[in-house]
């Protein structure tokens, strides 16, 4: 029993350490991009509203993968997105309130 208790713990506090997490890493990219991704961050890049989801997902999956740099200031993207997974981009995605517009 209290093995059951102790997994359901640990549980229950990665999934809040994990949530939390998320949290944080979308304030950070909402002081370049704004809530909705409606600014153009730092005057250099899109306004991310634009993009649908899927176009968002393999844009963060390039910074991460590439050296992928359109304005200049790719490194600074890739910086942000170096340590987060696919999971993540898709929390984003729905943070920011992308669309799935192709589907
Ligand atoms: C310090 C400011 C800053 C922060 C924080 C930041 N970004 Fe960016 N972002 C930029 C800049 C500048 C660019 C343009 C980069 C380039 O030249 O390739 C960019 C580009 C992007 C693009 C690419 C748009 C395209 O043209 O394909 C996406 C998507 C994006 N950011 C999402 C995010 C997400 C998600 C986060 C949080 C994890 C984040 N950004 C955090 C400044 C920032």
């Amino acid at each position: 029993m209290n093995k059951i208790l102790t997994l359901f713990f640990l549980i229950s506090l990665c999934s809040y350490l994990l949530a939390n997490d998320i949290n944080d890493v979308y304030k950070r990219c909402v002081a370049c991009h704004g809530v909705k991704g409606e600014i153009a961050a730092l005057g250099r890049s899109i306004k991310i509203s634009q993009l649908s989801k899927e176009e968002f997902i393999k844009s963060l999956k390039e910074y991460k993968n590439s050296n992928k740099n359109i304005s200049g200031l790719g490194g600074i993207m890739q910086a942000q997105v170096y340590n987060l997974n696919e999971k993540d981009f898709e929390n984003l995605a729905q943070m920011f309130k992308l669309l799935n517009k192709k589907e």
